[in-house]
């Protein structure tokens, strides 16, 4: 009879993690997304009133005009860019996307992104705000979304980033793909 009760209380056990696991496993589906493009135009000596973005740190060897070689290591760039709805440069802006990159590595193009979504539109009010390692070659990068304010108060997550263009180290487009785990 014991062993009988034993068991059964093992069925019970063996269930009981059965079921917790399944309910890890559902915390994997976002609770909110959002795709959201921003458009970065670096200044490069003869674009002052439509750059969006300045180099402001270079090695030793290098200006603040034109990137530097090995791979831009050592640049770091502020940027204040137009975020849209989709992917059309003139499309009309839902917030601004501020902050910072540095290019971190000698050995391929690989970036540092630290930068807040400000939104402010009909359809969200708020800041998201991200940091993570950009691995500028790979097609889709993972960064986190530490938190935000306003319609994303204490929201986490993940953002894959996909570089959407990219033209002659002047403009590129990231598409970012907002993938919250944690809403309140
Ligand atoms: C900046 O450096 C680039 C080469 O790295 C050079 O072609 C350019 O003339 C420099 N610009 C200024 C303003 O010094
Ligand atoms: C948000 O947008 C409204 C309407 O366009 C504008 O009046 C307001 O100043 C904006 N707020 C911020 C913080 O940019
Ligand atoms: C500003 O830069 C964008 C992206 O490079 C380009 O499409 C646009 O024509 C530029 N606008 C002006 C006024 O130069």
């Amino acid at each position: 009879m014991v062993s009988r009760r034993c068991r059964i209380a093992v069925f019970f056990l063996v269930m009981f993690l059965a079921a917790s696991n399944a309910r890890k496993i559902k915390q994997y589906k976002p609770c909110k997304e959002l795709v959201l493009y921003f458009h970065d135009v670096i200044y490069n000596g003869n674009n002052k009133d439509n750059a969006t973005s300045a180099i402001v740190a270079a090695p030793q060897e290098a200006n603040l005009t034109i990137l530097a070689g090995h791979f831009h290591f050592g640049n770091i760039a502020v940027f204040d860019d137009p975020i849209t709805l989709d992917n059309n440069f003139y499309s009309k802006p839902v917030g601004r996307a501020q902050g910072m990159y540095m290019y971190d590595s000698k050995k391929t193009f690989t970036a540092w992104l630290g930068f807040s979504f400000l939104l402010n539109s009909t359809h969200h009010q708020g800041s998201i705000n991200f940091i993570g390692a950009d691995p500028i070659m790979v097609k889709t990068r993972d960064i986190s979304v530490v938190s935000g304010t306003g319609d994303f108060f204490m929201h986490r997550g993940i953002a894959t980033i996909m570089t959407d263009a990219y033209e002659s180290e002047v403009y590129f487009r990231l598409r970012v793909d907002i993938k919250f785990y944690e809403c309140w």
